[in-house]
C-alpha cells in the first residue's frame, strides 16, 4: 500500500478542524470557564506531577489527541519497543534502553544471546568496581585511594552522564568527584587536568564505537599526561577504563580487558545512561543510588506501558509538543529547571530530541511533508528571567516551555526556595495570562501617569498571553525521579517519532560532517593537500589557517 502521511488521517484533519475553532480562544478563558480546570488537565507518575492546563486545550482535544495516538498505533510501536522488535529500521536493531533498568530475570534474546544476563553482569561488573574505588581499595601507582573521575566522552558519552551527575550532586558519597572532557579543544582537556594529579585519578574512555575522534585524541593526550605527570606505564591499568562496544579498538588502545565495561548496539548513545556509560554517575553516587535511578527510569516505564491515554504523562507530552509544533508552528521548545543542579539537563534533552527527531524522511525513506523534531534548548530557572524570558513573553517567536521545579530544595537558604518556587509559577502565569492593553492603560493611570504618557507606554507594556506551558512538579530531585524524569523524554520523544513515522534511534546526518572534518583536518597538517575540491569559502579559510600555522 502507497505511504500513507499521518497528515492524510482522518484524526489530523479533526485536529486541524478543531485549532480553527479553538485557536482564538484566550486561554484565561478557558480558567474562567473551568474553576477545576487545573484539576482536569493534570496527571502524575513516578513522582512527577504534570500540570497542561496552560495549554490551548479541552476535553474535545484530548479526545482527538488520543484518536491520532490510535492511528499512529503508538501502542503497538510501544509494545515493539519494550520486546525488542527492530524499531530502528535503517541499522536494523532494536533499542533496549529500557532492557538497562528491567532488572527483572526474564530472559530477552537479541540476536541469539540472552542480554537479561549481560545486564545484569555488567551491573555485578560496576557495582563491584565502584565499590572497590569508594573505598579506596582500588589503589593508584603509588597506593593512593582514587577520588577524581575524568570521564573521556562526548554526545550521549558524556552529556547523560553529566546531566544526571549534576542533577544528583547532593548524592555524591566517598569525596569522588567526576569531571568530564569532550570537546577536542585543548581548551577543555587543560581546565580539567590542571588541578588533578595521575595518582589519584582515573580516566573512562567512554565511547561506544570506541572510533569518535574527539574521544580517542582526549584519550591520547590523557595517557600522554598520566606518564607526563610521574605516572607509571606498569600500573596504567589502575588509572584507565573503558565502556564500549568495541572490545577490540579499547584493547588495542591498551585498555586491559577486565577494565572493559560493555555497551551494546542495541542501545542508542543518547538512551545510554543506564547502561556502564552511567559509570562516573555510579563512582559519584554510588551503586545504591544508581540502582534507585534505574528504578525511577522502570516505573515509568511501568507507567508508560500501562496508563490509558489520558493519564499517559509520555503520550500526554508528546501530543501536545506535536500540537504546538504542527498546528501552532512552534519550531523551538524551552526546557527551564527551576534547579540549580538540573542545569544540564536542557543540554542532555537537547540530544535525545533533536538528534532523535531532526528528520526529513520517514522510517521507510519517503520525504516527510510536516514539521518534526523541535530546536530543544533552556537553561536553570530564575537565572533566564534576566536572559530570554522577555522573548517568551512579549517575541513574535512562539516558544512553548516545560518548567521542572521541585517542591523541596536539598539545599535550603533563609527563603530562596520560597523566591524561587514563587518565580517558575509567575513566569507560567504570565506566559498564559498575559496583560491586555486596557489593564495596562489602568496600571499606568492609577500609578498617576498623564494620558499622553499611557498612549506611548500601555503598548509597550501589553503582554499577548497564550503562550503554553507545562508545570512538571516533583516532590524532590531524588535518583528515583531523575530516572522517571529523564524515562518520560525518552518516551515522549518515541511517541513523537511514531506519530512523525520517523526513525528516533539513528543519526545519518552527523556522517558527512565526521568525513569532510577528517578531509579537512588532513589538508590542515599536510600543507601539500589538495584543497581544489572545496568551495573557495573553505578553501580560503584553509589558506588562512595554513598561513597562521606557519607549519
Ligand atoms: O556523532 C554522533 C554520535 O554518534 C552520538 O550519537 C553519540 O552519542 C556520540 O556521537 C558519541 O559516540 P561514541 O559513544 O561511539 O563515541
Amino acid at each position: 500500500m502507497a505511504y500513507q502521511p499521518i497528515t492524510h488521517s482522518g484524526a489530523w484533519h479533526a485536529l486541524q478542524k478543531h485549532h480553527a475553532e479553538i485557536s482564538s480562544t484566550p486561554l484565561r478563558d478557558l480558567f474562567s470557564d473551568d474553576p477545576r480546570r487545573q484539576e482536569n488537565f493534570s496527571a502524575q507518575a513516578a513522582g512527577i506531577h504534570l500540570d497542561y492546563s496552560k495549554n490551548p486545550v479541552t476535553s474535545a482535544t484530548l479526545e482527538l489527541f488520543e484518536h491520532l495516538a490510535d492511528t499512529a498505533n503508538i501502542k503497538r510501536q510501544t509494545s515493539a519497543l519494550f520486546n525488542g522488535e527492530v524499531v530502528n529500521l535503517s541499522e536494523n536493531r532494536p533499542a533496549l534502553h529500557t532492557a538497562l533498568r528491567c532488572r527483572k530475570n526474564k530472559p530477552l534474546v537479541i540476536d541469539g544471546v540472552n542480554i537479561t544476563t549481560e545486564i545484569a553482569d555488567a551491573l555485578k561488573q560496576m557495582r563491584h568496581f565502584v565499590s572497590k574505588i569508594q573505598s579506596g581499595q582500588w589503589q593508584g601507582y603509588n597506593g593512593k585511594a582514587i577520588r577524581h573521575i575524568v570521564n573521556i566522552g562526548i554526545g550521549g558519552s558524556y552529556l547523560g552522564p553529566m546531566a544526571v551527575a549534576e542533577a544528583l550532586r547532593p548524592y555524591w558519597t566517598h569525596d569522588v568527584q567526576c569531571h568530564f572532557i569532550a570537546n577536542i579543544d585543548g581548551s577543555e582537556f587543560t581546565e580539567i587536568v590542571k588541578n588533578l594529579h595521575p595518582e589519584n585519578t582515573l580516566f573512562i574512555i567512554a565511547s561506544k564505537s570506541f572510533g569518535t575522534q574527539e574521544t580517542l585524541k582526549n584519550a591520547i593526550a590523557a595517557k600522554a599526561w598520566y606518564l607526563g605527570k610521574g605516572g607509571e606505564e606498569a600500573h596504567i591499568d589502575k588509572h584507565f577504563v573503558a565502556v564500549s562496544s568495541n572490545i577490540l579498538k579499547a584493547k588495542q588502545f591498551g585498555i586491559d580487558e577486565a577494565n572493559i565495561f560493555p555497551m551494546w548496539d542495541w542501545v542508542g548513545g543518547r538512551y545510554s545512561l543506564w547502561s556502564p556509560i552511567g559509570l562516573p554517575l555510579a563512582l559519584t553516587i554510588g551503586m545504591d543510588n544508581f540502582d534507585r535511578l534505574l528504578d525511577g527510569a522502570h516505573a515509568m516505564d511501568n507507567h508508560f506501558i500501562d496508563a490509558p491515554f489520558k493519564q499517559n504523562l509520555p503520550a500526554l507530552m508528546a501530543m501536545l509538543q506535536v500540537w504546538q509544533i504542527n498546528f501552532f508552528s512552534a519550531q523551538s521548545q524551552a526546557i527551564i529547571p527551576y534547579d540549580h543542579c538540573l542545569r544540564g539537563l536542557p543540554a542532555h534533552l537537547q540530544q535525545l530530541e533533536m538528534e532523535s527527531n531532526g528528520k526529513r524522511v520517514s522510517q521507510t525513506g519517503a520525504p516527510i511533508q510536516h514539521d518534526t523534531g523541535a530546536i530543544i534548548w533552556g537553561g536553570a530557572g530564575s537565572n533566564g528571567q534576566h536572559a530570554y524570558h522577555q522573548l517568551f513573553h512579549q517575541g513574535t517567536h512562539i516558544v512553548p516551555v516545560d518548567f521542572i521545579v521541585p517542591l523541596q530544595s536539598h539545599n535550603p537558604v533563609n527563603d530562596h526556595h520560597d523566591i524561587l518556587f514563587a518565580n517558575c509559577l509567575s513566569q507560567s502565569r504570565v506566559m498564559m495570562h498575559g496583560k491586555t492593553l486596557a489593564e495596562a492603560e489602568s496600571e499606568l493611570r492609577s500609578s498617576g501617569h498623564s494620558e499622553q504618557q499611557i498612549s506611548q507606554l500601555a503598548p509597550q507594556k501589553v503582554i499577548p498571553g497564550n503562550r503554553s506551558n507545562n508545570i512538571l512538579l516533583t516532590d524532590k530531585m531524588t535518583p528515583q525521579v531523575i530516572g522517571a524524569l529523564v524515562a518520560l523524554y525518552e518516551h515522549k520523544v518515541f511517541c513523537q517519532s511514531v506519530i512523525w513515522d520517523i526513525n528516533p534511534f539513528d543519526q545519518w546526518g552527523v556522517e558527512l560532517g565526521k568525513q569532510i572534518g577528517d578531509d579537512i583536518g588532513d589538508a590542515l597538517s599536510d600543507p601539500q593537500t589538495s584543497i581544489t575540491q572545496f568551495d573557495s569559502s573553505t578553501q580560503s579559510l584553509i589558506k588562512k589557517y595554513r598561513a597562521a600555522k606557519n607549519y
